[in-house]
């Protein structure tokens, strides 16, 4: 039995039968990444879209996708679910060459735009989808009802694709990728076009499958503020290469400046009173009255600026070690030149 196995946008795995006859030998040790690249390549005409990329994604993780329009993300995404050939080079899918068949049959993948059978009822495309992955009639009806409930559609089971809201579509896309209970979702830009309680119920629906099912999350999105609540560790592109791949406490700490961040009822005041100590090296005010402050002994800085506060009796608001966002460093790390 062998099936069409993705559409140019969305994705049917094969199971069944060819997943039994299944001859192709895994090497899967312990510490399989679940996503490898070698010098995966993808040229088109003269444009190097992916450039050597190498990516290595742990299994069990939530991992960001990120950079500019024309990057390379979906470019990428397409070759490590076999929707493209790579030029040169080769990705693995726990430890299966990617676009395989039995490394398809490990991934569920919801494309850019989901791109649904409009005149079909959520329930008969996802019934549909359930049979092109070798589900069997009765665990592809059980799969499809366990799916249109856990993501609130139920009671639009027997409405047409059609006329879904686009969260509604997002939702059914990601019901899509999840029918043959995949081990590894690869989403390009899951919520672009939702607003935000859209977008936080995805979110929420996928740290539930990491943290109950321990599926793991390949997601690129332009959405930042959001992927920095999601992701375990991030790989981020440009220009087809990767600039840095990390988990998110390492990027931070990469990035951290070693400043602190002070507020107080009356800034002016409690800047004064610091403002010559031998350790401080800069001190800024900026527009929202917050004091950024580079200093060589934080102990120090602390004692002081408390001081400060008990002796004018001033209204701490806020006194911490600066904490970089993922925006911060995205504008840092990326050229602003040559969006494609
Ligand atoms: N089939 C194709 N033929 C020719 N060029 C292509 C093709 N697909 C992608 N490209 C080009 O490859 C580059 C990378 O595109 P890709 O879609 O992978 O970027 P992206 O990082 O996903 O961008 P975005 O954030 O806008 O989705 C772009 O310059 C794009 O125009
Ligand atoms: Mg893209």
């Amino acid at each position: 039995m062998t099936r069409p196995l993705y559409y140019d946008c969305v994705v049917a795995v094969v199971c069944g039968a060819d997943a039994k006859d299944n001859k192709m030998r895994r090497c899967v040790t312990e510490d399989t990444l679940m996503i490898k690249t070698n010098s995966m390549t993808r040229v088109f005409g003269d444009l190097v879209a992916v450039d050597n990329l190498e990516l290595n994604i742990r299994q069990g993780v939530i991992h960001g996708f990120v950079g500019p329009n024309g990057a390379g993300k979906t470019t990428t995404i397409k070759m490590l679910v076999g929707l493209l050939r790579c030029t040169s080079g080769s990705g693995m899918i726990k430890g299966l060459p990617a676009g395989s068949i039995q490394a398809r049959q490990l991934i569920g993948y919801s494309p850019e735009r989901p791109c649904l059978y409009n005149n079909m009822t959520a329930k008969n495309y996802l019934l549909y989808m359930a049979g092109l992955s070798g589900l069997k009639k009765n665990e592809a009806e059980a799969r499809t009802n366990e799916l249109l409930d856990w993501l609130d559609l139920s009671k639009f089971s027997y409405k047409k694709v059609g006329g879904f809201s686009a969260g509604m579509k997002q939702r059914m896309g990601l019901a899509q990728a999840l029918v043959h209970n995949p081990e590894l979702l690869i989403l390009d830009e899951p919520t672009a076009n939702l607003d935000p309680h859209g977008r936080t119920s995805i979110i929420n629906k996928l740290k539930e499958l990491n943290s109950q099912q321990n599926i793991t999350i390949f997601i690129s999105s332009h959405i930042l503020p959001e992927l920095e609540k999601l992701v375990h560790s991030m790989t981020l592109i440009d220009k087809g290469k990767v600039v840095m791949e990390d988990s998110m406490e390492q990027i931070k700490q990469g990035f951290s400046q070693d400043r602190y961040v002070l507020k107080t009822s009356d800034n002016a005041k409690v800047m004064e009173s610091i403002k010559s100590k031998p350790y401080i090296q800069e001190m800024l005010l900026d527009q929202s009255d917050i004091i950024y402050i580079t200093c060589s002994d934080k102990s120090a800085l602390q004692k002081d600026v408390i001081n400060a506060v008990q002796q004018y009796n001033l209204r701490l608001f806020n006194f911490g070690e600066e904490e970089i966002n993922l925006e911060d460093i995205y504008t840092k790390s990326v050229s602003t030149s040559g969006v494609q």
